[in-house]
């Protein structure tokens, strides 16, 4: 039976970010977080539907779809939350920056780990904090938190962490021994957690779940702001559907007063297309990971085989975080680019010399641009320019 995943989908015709970026040339974009694969039939059953009723009045989060959410997330990652603990977002970088607004005041200082996502490091500027940055350590196939130097960077000024897990670029999701041990910093250095998991649906390993920073304790969960999103799950981020979830009354009072009068709630056929993926997703979900685990196999392959790569083994996400400074080109990404392949350069998420590969995409697709990548490296190898 054919793969709905190998489908190849030409993602040209419609604007977009990911291909609109490379539009009239020949590279094929494995850069920036989305996938190539349409929402699963049942997001888009839900979001014809609703069109097709063709009245598009204010709404707001209704009973049924706060059921999908709380019972997905039961389900998903065995986390019983309340529905009042919900906050609906437009976006999960909205959060961030929310829970910097809210907990962080101008002059205070704001945490983070390295490589990161880029938002996690522009936020504090936007809030007028400061950032500090401690960086992850490689041991082997893992990125590993350097717990002394964490540990030093923190000082009184210090007001929130914020944690990215399933970690994106380095795939990483975080085991229970990390995530107590960031628990108990947090507690020790009074941090408000702001912990952004809209990578939670996309372990790879059935043997490594993803297990939410909140659930640790009841004193974790009272800390903690976390941040979820269907929208790299199922492949919906253009429908700017997000929500913070925030257990205690008075921290989630700090955070929606940071909201007043600024941040609408979701659109529409956002909110549709999150009913639907949360309650009849599950199987679409769990049919793309088996098909990611496959493209992950065949990138840790291909890098393997790739002089001056290296690779390490994403434990959740599309993405693949390979470092390339045996390559010995000043900027890799343009050396990739020029060979026909749009990657992700390190420098944004703190780390230079440093690739991000999306496989996010149909085999036959990533194949080629694998094949490509080879063929530069072989060139490069021959001394040709
Ligand atoms: C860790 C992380 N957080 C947030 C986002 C973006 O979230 P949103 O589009 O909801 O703002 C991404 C997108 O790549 C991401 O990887």
């Amino acid at each position: 039976m054919p793969n709905a995943f190998d489908q190849i989908i030409d993602r040209r015709p419609v604007p977009g970010e990911k291909w609109g970026r490379y539009a009239g040339r020949d590279v094929l974009p494995l850069w920036v977080a989305d996938m190539d694969f349409a929402a699963p039939p049942e997001v888009l059953d839900a979001l014809r539907a609703r069109i097709d009723h063709g009245v598009f009045g204010y709404a707001h989060p209704w009973p049924s779809l706060v059921q999908a959410v709380v019972e997905g997330i039961a389900r998903d990652h065995g986390w019983r939350i309340e529905p009042d603990w919900l906050v609906w977002l437009p976006g999960v970088v909205t959060g961030l920056n929310l829970a910097c607004r809210a907990i962080a005041p101008s002059g205070s200082k704001v945490f983070t780990a390295t490589p990161v996502y880029p938002p996690f490091l522009a936020t504090p500027a936007n809030n007028d904090c400061g950032l500090v940055t401690v960086p992850l350590e490689r041991h082997g196939e893992r990125w590993e938190w350097n717990r002394a130097a964490t540990e030093a960077a923190l000082d009184d000024a210090t007001r929130l962490f914020l944690l990215c897990n399933p970690h994106n670029p380095t795939g990483r999701v975080f085991d229970e021994d990390e995530l107590r041990w960031i628990v108990d910093l947090a507690a020790r250095h009074d941090l408000v957690l702001c912990s952004d998991e809209i990578h939670c649906g996309l372990a790879l390993d059935p043997g490594r779940p993803h297990r939410p920073v909140a659930t640790l304790s009841p004193q974790a969960a009272r800390r903690t702001i976390t941040l979820m999103a269907p929208s790299k799950t199922w492949n919906i981020p253009a429908l700017y559907c997000a929500f913070a979830i925030i257990p205690d009354d008075t921290l989630r009072r700090r955070f929606t007063r940071a909201m007043r009068g600024l941040v609408p709630t979701p659109n529409v056929l956002g909110l549709v297309a999150t009913e639907a993926a949360y309650r009849d997703g599950d199987a679409w979900r769990q049919a793309l990971l088996a098909y990611l685990r496959g493209n992950r196999e065949r990138v840790l392959d291909a890098v393997a085989r790739m002089p001056g790569l290296s690779a390490t083994r994403p434990e959740a996400t599309y993405l693949a975080w390979i470092d390339a400074r045996g390559l010995d080109e000043a900027d890799p990404a343009s050396f990739f680019e020029a060979a026909g392949v749009g990657l992700s350069d390190g420098a944004p998420f703190g780390l230079p010399g440093f690739l991000r590969l999306n496989f996010g995409c149909p085999r036959a697709t990533l194949d080629e641009a694998l094949r490509r990548m080879h063929a530069a490296l072989a060139r490069k190898q021959n001394g040709a320019p």
